[in-house]
């Protein structure tokens, strides 16, 4: 035992050095099922709706850019602030908080207090990506939950899908993360959907000309005028990666070079005239291998964007609420 807990105790050492004081073994005694019970509720969810896959993923990075990965993106609505579910970028689009709330129902009954909502958006959102078949990587924990949400953050930070390639450069800069991060990070859309609001500007007005994106190409331009008409149909769905939008793979990359990327935030990494994106997306696209392993790479650097560690936050008992 003596052994054992200076090898963990080694481990925290390594670990916390390059993982802001997190570390991918903090349940291994403290709550061994953790990770099982989270693969089930997954399993099953996705089984019922593959696409569940895709909007958990997005929930940890729409957690992360607000204030640090913190789960303040699963509080509702309460007397002391405004929820950041209510924001532009969440509002009528964020889902899977259902499954959150499984999954810690569960946890607290296993191993009360034990497990935080912001670990379990990061271990949920790469189980995810392994159920949707791809990469593995390994999640460091003890990510503490906030005591609030923040409403104005959510909208200010989260990139918007008509950004400029500067713009999406900039919000991410802002978090620590490069641009290799932004082109990897930007093939989660590999699987998912987005509305029809989300994609518009694009369609009928990309410069306040009344003219289309002209990088889209015809057929796909086409197809997505039937789906997203002028007005009206803001909620209709069409998948971000067309050829296989339900399996996590490189066919995202890949489209961005036939002009059959959804958002302008997507076309953009090929064609904003920034040569280190438009790069990436040539590499990604020929070696899925190569996206895999800076997909994962990533997704940690992401995943330990401002840690609430120590005495800071709380593990909460119901996600959607402070304790
Ligand atoms: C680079 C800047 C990004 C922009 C501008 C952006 C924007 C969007 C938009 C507008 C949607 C569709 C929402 C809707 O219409 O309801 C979407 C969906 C999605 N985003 Fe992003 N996103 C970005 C980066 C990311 C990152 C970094 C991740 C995860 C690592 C991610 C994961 C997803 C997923 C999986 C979906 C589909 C969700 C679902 O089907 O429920 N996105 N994104
Ligand atoms: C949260 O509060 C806002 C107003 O501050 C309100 O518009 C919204 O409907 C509330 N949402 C929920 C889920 O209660
Ligand atoms: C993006 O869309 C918003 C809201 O629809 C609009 O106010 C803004 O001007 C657009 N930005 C660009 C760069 O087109």
């Amino acid at each position: 035992m003596l052994f054992l807990s200076c090898a963990i105790f080694q481990a925290f050492l390594v670990s916390s050095s390059n993982n802001g004081g997190l570390f991918p073994d903090l349940y291994q005694f403290s709550c061994p099922e953790a990770n099982e019970i989270i693969m089930s509720v997954l399993e099953e969810a996705i089984a019922k709706d593959p696409r569940m896959a895709a909007s958990l993923l997005r929930l940890h990075f729409h957690d992360c850019f607000v204030q640090g990965c913190d789960a303040s993106v699963l509080l509702d609505n309460s007397s002391a602030f405004k929820s950041e579910k209510e924001a532009g970028p969440n509002k009528n689009s964020l889902r899977g908080f259902e499954v959150i709330d499984q999954i810690k129902a569960k946890l607290e009954q296993v191993c009360p207090h034990t497990v935080s909502c912001a670990d379990i958006l990061a271990l949920a959102a790469r189980d995810s990506v392994v159920l949707s078949g791809g990469p593995y990587w390994e999640v460091p924990l003890g990510r503490r939950d906030s005591k609030r949400a923040y409403f104005n953050k959510a909208n200010a930070n989260i990139p918007a899908p008509n950004s400029t390639i500067q713009t999406l450069i900039s919000l991410f800069n802002r978090q620590g993360l490069n641009e290799k991060d932004l082109v990897a990070l930007s093939g989660a859309h590999t699987i998912g959907v987005a509305r029809c609001v989300s994609f518009r500007q694009r369609l009928y007005n990309q410069k306040g000309n009344h003219l289309p994106d002209a990088t889209l190409e015809k057929t796909y331009y086409n197809d997505l005028k039937s789906i997203c008409p002028t007005s009206g149909g803001d909620n209709n769905i069409t998948p971000l990666d067309i050829a296989s939008p339900n399996r996590f793979d490189n066919s995202y990359f890949k489209l961005l070079l036939l002009g059959k990327g959804l958002l302008n935030s997507d076309e953009v990494l090929l064609t904003g005239k920034v040569k280190k994106t438009k790069q990436l997306v040539k590499i990604y696209a020929e070696n899925e291998a190569i996206f895999f392993h800076q997909f994962s790479k990533s997704m940690v650097k992401m995943g330990n964007i401002s840690p609430l560690t120590e005495l800071k936050g709380e593990i909460r008992k119901n996600c959607r609420r402070v304790n």
